[in-house]
């Protein structure tokens, strides 16, 4: 059997469409034929730079939705996981960099080799374009949380703030609605034309992170509401790191804190006394991924699709079907977004 992927043919080069073997799922995965792919910042450094590639040609990309074509023979038929079913799923295409298969585990192909935990049965109401947006950012918004101490299944009371900086984004979407799934009053900067949708994310408050006011703002509104800010997500930001200041005197105004950051931090991050700063990273122990994972997407995640409690955000913005259009939605992507997810259709 055979099927169709984008590979980087080598160091910066653009996606090329070849014909590949189609290997079957080993234990504990599942073989997914996909429908729809969404792209995510950390593909087109992947292609143009090669971050994080290990060998060519490689097929990279991570956020796919689609239908289960095979599964791995130790998967019991009760499991959930079974052919015809319809699910979301994280592409392992960074955890396999360095294996001799890595390749059968990017998300950039038409069929796709996931370890079951790295998937979500999604329901019939879901279409395939808006459920490719989720995988990432649920995944990384859950992990930054847990990188700086926040409870994730337990929930704390409103009394509690975060703020989600650049929540705009792709990332700030997943950042606003676990906050809130924790109980967590959430506040958030973006730009003011976003407001109306992050709010509908559940976001309490929103400032304009290019107000010159902005830090004194979010500091007057946290005592106004008599909240505790102790956490801020920075999802989005400045590469070179002009908005962790403002970030960290909000954090030292109440007394201390931490940031998770998404955004990669510049070589020289500022310290505050009272407040760190993390880059936002999962557990390089296999094992402790694998629990991880489950928890986000099994435990979190699938639940409540189900009941129609979590959102879709940002909005998919579908730039072509078909494999090709992959090249022309990194550039897209690369040119900068605003509050739309870039997703390709198969
Ligand atoms: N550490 C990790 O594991 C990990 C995983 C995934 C992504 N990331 C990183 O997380 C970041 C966000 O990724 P994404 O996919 O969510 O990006 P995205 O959706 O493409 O981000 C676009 C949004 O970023 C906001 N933005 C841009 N510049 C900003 C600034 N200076 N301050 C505040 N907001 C700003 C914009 O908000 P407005 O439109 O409202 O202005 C825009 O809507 C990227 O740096 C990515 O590389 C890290």
């Amino acid at each position: 059997m055979s099927h169709q992927a984008a590979l980087i043919p080598s160091k910066g080069q653009p996606l090329v469409v070849e014909t590949v073997k189609t290997v079957p799922p080993g234990p504990g995965e599942v073989l997914i034929s996909v429908s729809a792919i969404a792209l995510n910042p950390i593909d087109y450094y992947m292609r143009d730079a090669g971050f994080f590639v290990a060998s060519y040609p490689a097929i990279v990309g991570s956020d796919i939705a689609g239908t289960v074509e095979a599964v791995g023979s130790d998967i019991p038929s009760s499991s959930p996981f079974k052919k015809g079913a319809r699910v979301l799923a994280f592409g392992n295409t960074f955890y396999k960099q360095g294996q001799p298969d890595a390749n059968n585990y990017g998300a950039f192909q038409q069929k796709v080799v996931v370890p079951i935990e790295s998937v979500a049965v999604i329901p019939d109401s879901l279409g395939f374009v808006d459920a490719a947006t989720l995988p990432m950012s649920v995944g990384t918004a859950l992990t930054g949380w847990m990188n700086i101490g926040l409870p994730v299944s337990t929930r704390v009371d409103s009394k509690q703030a975060v703020l989600v900086w650049g929540a705009g984004s792709s990332i700030g979407a997943g950042a606003i609605q676990t906050a809130k799934a924790m109980g967590f009053t959430v506040y958030g900067t973006a730009s003011p034309k976003n407001f109306e949708n992050l709010k509908a994310l559940g976001a309490n408050k929103l400032f304009d992170y290019k107000d010159p006011e902005v830090v004194s703002n979010v500091i007057e509104a946290a005592k106004a509401d008599a909240v505790s800010l102790k956490h801020v997500y920075r999802a989005a930001g400045d590469i070179g790191g002009s908005d962790l200041p403002p970030v960290q005197e909000i954090l030292k105004a109440s007394g201390g804190g931490a940031i998770a950051s998404a955004v990669i931090l510049p070589e020289y991050t500022p310290q505050v006394e009272g407040v760190e700063t993390k880059f936002v990273q999962g557990s390089a122990d296999p094992e402790e991924r694998k629990k991880f994972l489950a928890r986000a997407f099994h435990d979190f995640l699938a639940p409540r699709l189900a009941k129609g409690e979590y959102i879709p955000a940002p909005k998919a913005k579908v730039v072509g079907s078909g494999l090709e259009s992959l090249n022309k939605g990194l550039d897209e992507l690369r040119g900068g977004v605003s509050n739309v997810k870039i997703v390709i259709e198969l």
